[in-house]
């Protein structure tokens, strides 16, 4: 058993009755409002988490990259939605791969240049590759402009070999879930129009997550942030500090000036990402103190000259902006109950981007 002051530094240290309680907070909203929980496994990138989502009622799981769904494949998920355009010869033989060693593999599409791609690749397969149509509903990524383009969509699908059309999915801005249920219906009645039914509504997202049920043409709900929660979550209102399950550990190196203190998280540890906010995280317990600034290997704190908060040498725990940009800077993550530390958790999915 380890303590955490013999925890070397930075390190992420994961707090897991913090993640149990979000966890099933969450669970049991859905449960609550019907509606089918797909966790996104891009936040914490660690198999035993996703087995955990899905043993307590998770239908199954989203990755965003092949290469994290076959990592969650190999300890036995045998559920999961891809949720990006797949393209090129070698991402489809491996999609090919993976469908055949799962359940159920579910994949989205945004043009005619993917789904023919998809439908070349599944062309023979004993089992058709089910198929979402992405919509953009005002975040401003991936995703149809149109309902008549998603139906449009949605009727190439269906008429394609090797794939079947399943529904509509979209990943939409803070403060979108009216539009979801607006573009949802609407294209559900486009595709009426074609013949065509919607099973699957797929919409997600941690800071709009107790609205969920707001648009009740959504079936499942893809989350990710909440297992772990950051600062960007505490920002939209998503939830309180005490629901935030992972903290970067680091410590004092300098105090160089009045008024500045370096510490050993730079932006290999903490990133670069914004996140829209302003500074590079919360300071556990020093709301004056900023992370004005970093280096790779060098965070810099600001503060009143005129005080001191700090020793060198001294432990601070640090809530990210952005927490799934940070738990893929680390191979393993620290796990604890309280201040008592279990064997690390290797985070198998990190890095994963092909
Ligand atoms: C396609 C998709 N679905 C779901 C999510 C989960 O979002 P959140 O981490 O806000 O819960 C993301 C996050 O990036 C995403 O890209």
């Amino acid at each position: 058993m380890t303590e955490l002051a013999e925890l070397e530094t930075p390190c992420a240290i994961v707090d897991l009755d913090c993640v149990e309680r979000n966890l099933r907070t969450y669970q049991e909203y859905c449960d609550e409002h019907g509606i089918a929980l797909r966790p996104h496994i891009k936040t914490h990138k660690i198999p035993d988490f996703a087995l955990q989502q899905i043993a307590i009622g998770a239908q199954g799981i989203t990755c965003q990259k092949i290469g994290e769904a076959e990592v969650m494949a190999d300890a036995g998920i045998g559920d999961i939605l891809i949720t990006y355009n797949i393209i090129g010869d070698r991402k489809l033989a491996r999609l090919r791969t993976l469908a055949n060693r799962v359940d159920l593999l579910r994949v989205v599409a945004d043009n005619e240049f993917v789904v023919r791609g998809l439908s070349a690749a599944f062309a023979d397969s004993p089992k058709a590759l089910e198929v979402l149509v992405e919509c953009d509903t005002g975040a401003g990524r991936c995703g149809v402009q149109s309902p008549q383009d998603a139906a449009k969509l949605a009727g190439l699908i269906h008429d394609l070999p090797g794939i079947k059309f399943m529904g509509l999915m979209t990943y939409p801005p803070n403060g979108g879930t009216a539009r979801v249920e607006e573009f949802f219906r609407a294209a559900m009645a486009e595709c009426e129009k074609l013949g065509l039914e919607c099973p699957v509504r797929s919409s997600g997202g941690t800071p709009d997550m107790w609205q969920a049920h707001l648009a009740p043409v959504t079936t499942e709900y893809r989350i990710g942030t909440y297992i772990y929660n950051d600062k960007s979550v505490i920002a939209r209102g998503g939830c309180q500090e005490e629901d935030c399950a992972l903290h970067v550990l680091s410590q004092v190196v300098s105090l160089p000036a009045p008024g500045r203190a370096i510490i050993d998280a730079g932006s290999k540890v903490l990133t670069s990402d914004l996140f829209g906010l302003e500074h590079f995280g919360y300071v556990v317990g020093h709301p004056d103190v900023t992370i004005k600034a970093l280096s790779e290997e060098h965070g810099i704190l600001t503060f009143d000259p005129a005080t001191q908060p700090f020793e060198i040498g001294q432990r601070i725990r640090i809530i990210p902006n952005h927490v799934c940009v940070v738990s893929n800077m680390f191979d393993y993550v620290q796990l604890c109950r309280g201040d008592i530390f279990e064997n690390p958790a290797f985070v198998a999915a990190r890095g994963k981007v092909l």
